[in-house]
This record gives structure tokens, sequence and C-alpha cells, in this order.
């Protein structure tokens, strides 16, 4: 899709993994000891939505306070990061959290969300262009742990700022986030910045409360990446034998999310015979909660320096802004 009604523009760059690549990966998770599933893979059309739904479950207080920093410190951000920019976002998903940010940089070049939900880019993509009919949009379809060229807006930004919100950094374990850090550092440009989202560090009932939602949104979010492989793979996991489980583990400092067997099974996944004890658990996410100092410490080893953050009134939540070290000195 490119062109448009007048100055609004949206040139698709579809990197999305082919079905093969994809059936690979999730078999080689599958026959690991411990067994895992990429989080990525959570994210079909059916996933996003229920995605959507947690962020609104009252126990889930990331969405709600990374919200409330981006309408509260608007204008402290807008200053801190300046004008004239190219933002591009790791996992847009439904582009809520873009709105208030391209509120606070009013000023906005460009808009290239990168996204592996084809369905959740396209939809936040029209609902963006019908509000800002004038900022020029570079969607990219893809895994944005990938290394990928950044699309280059038409008119030519000041710099590029890398969105990352979400707490999704949390998701990686410190030698990927490191790795990804690093990445943003190259794409981001000797004068560029990110602003990242991250999950602070408090009561673990809090947390965990927030990942085991009493409402089951949750585990029927998990449960739904057994139910795209029956759909797509076409393996026979019964989704009544599987559960869905989040534990803080205080050692770690993370949540692990895991789809746990119920009974000894056998699933077919894609012509593989994948046997599972009784109790063996698949591991599909990990969630690390941050302290702001150590946060710092893990840019700093992909050369980035932590500028300045905002934090909500209870302190659940931080929005960091990282620029590379040598442009600090
Ligand atoms: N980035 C989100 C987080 O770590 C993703 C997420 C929320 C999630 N709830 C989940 C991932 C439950 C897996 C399972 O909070």
């Amino acid at each position: 899709m490119s062109g448009a009604s007048g100055h609004h523009r949206v040139r698709l760059t579809d990197l999305h993994p082919s079905t093969d690549a994809i059936a690979d990966e999730l078999r080689q998770g599958l026959q690991a000891d411990p067994k895992w599933l990429p989080s990525k893979y959570f994210y079909d059309a059916i996933g996003s939505a229920l995605f959507e739904q947690i962020c609104a479950a009252p126990e889930y207080y990331l969405t709600r306070s990374e919200c409330s920093i981006l309408q509260t410190q608007a204008a402290a951000i807008g200053a801190a990061i300046g004008s004239g920019v190219l933002v591009v976002e790791y996992g847009s998903g439904s582009g809520v959290k873009t709105q208030l940010l391209l509120q606070a940089l009013p000023a906005a070049v460009a808009y290239a969300p990168v996204e592996i939900s084809r369905a959740a880019l396209l939809a936040s993509v029209a609902e963006l262009s019908a509000l800002l009919p004038t900022l020029e949009m570079l969607p990219v379809c893809g895994d944005f742990t990938q290394t990928f060229v950044v699309p280059q807006p038409q008119r030519p930004a000041q710099r590029t700022l890398i969105f990352f919100p979400g707490s999704t950094i949390g998701n990686f374990a410190q030698p990927e986030a490191i790795a990804l850090l690093a990445q943003m550092r190259r794409e981001m440009g000797a004068n560029g910045a990110a602003l990242v989202g991250i999950d602070l560090q408090k009561d673990p009932k809090v947390i965990e409360a927030a990942y085991n939602d009493a409402a089951g949104v949750t585990a029927r979010f998990t449960l739904n990446l057994l139910a795209r492989l029956n759909r797509e793979l076409g393996s026979n996991f019964d989704l009544q034998r599987f559960r869905h489980r989040a534990v803080y583990n205080r050692q770690t400092e993370r949540i692990e999310t895991d789809l746990v067997s119920v009974i000894a099974q056998t699933v077919l996944v894609d012509g593989c015979a994948i046997a599972f004890a009784a109790d063996e658990a698949i591991r599909v996410e990990i969630s690390c909660k941050y302290s702001l100092h150590g946060f710092g410490q893990m840019a700093a080893q992909a050369g980035l320096a932590l500028q300045q953050s905002w934090t909500d009134s209870a302190q659940n939540f931080a929005l960091v802004l990282l620029k590379p070290l040598a442009s600090l000195a």
C-alpha cells in the first residue's frame, strides 16, 4: 500500500518470517530441554486482541502507569527529545501509547512502527494516519530483534527516537537485552535517543497478580499460543491438559511464565512427537523487573547512558531516556 490523499503517505516494509522459518523455530524450542517457545508468537490476531484485554485488566498496572507518565510528563518528555524526529517503535501493538507520545512531540517527521503482528500493525497505522494525516507512516512488518534497515522519511529527520514501551525489554534475559539495546544504539545514530518503558521492582504479590488476573485473560492469552500452533502447524495440543503458571523469581527478579502439562502426554507437532512428563513446563515468557540503577548499568554495557527518567506517582513504572555514551562527553 502506498500513496494516499493530501500529504499523508504510508510505505510498508514486509519482513514477516516465512511459515517454514516459524515452524522450525517452534519445533526446536519444543525439542529443547527445558522446553520453551518464543513469546513473539503470542501476537496473532487473537493474541493481540487478548493482550489489549490484559492491558485493561484491573491487576495489570503496567499499561495504566506508563500511560499516566506519558500524559502527566508530556511537556518534559517532549522537551528532552526535541522536534523533527523519526519515531521508530519496536512492537507497536495497538498504538495508544504512540498517540500519547506523538502528542508530546508536536513536530515529529515520521513514524516507523516495527511489529510482527500484521493485523495489529495495519490497524494501528490506519487509526494513527486518520488522526495525524500529515505524519509520514513507514510501517515495518517483522521481528524487531532482527537487524533491519530503518526506512527513511521523505522529509529528512533531525534525529531518530526509538520508542520501546511496555517493559518489553524485560521480556529478554540480560545478554539478549544488552544485544537489543546495542542494536538500538546503532539504529538511533550518534545524535539519536531511545525512550524505553521499564517495570520497577515492587512487592512480588502485586507483580504476580498482574500476570495472573482473576478473570483469567492472561491464562487465555498464554494458552492461545498452543491454539495458534494447532491452527497454523496442525499440532494437536489439548488446551484442557495445559495450564498457565506465572511465578515471581526473587533471585532473578523476574516473572517466569510457563505452560505446564497437567498430565504425562505426547503431542504431535508438525510431524514430530513431543513427550511431556506430568508437570513439565514450557517456558513462554520472562518479565524482568528493574531498579533505575540496575537498568542504567545494563544500558551502559550496550554503550548507552541513562540520561533522564520519569515515573508515575506510585513509582510502579519508569520511562527512561537513553543516549549514546560517547555523545554525552
Ligand atoms: N511486556 C509485557 C510484560 O512483560 C508482556 C506481557 C504481559 C505478557 N502479560 C503477559 C507476556 C503474560 C506473557 C504472559 O508485562
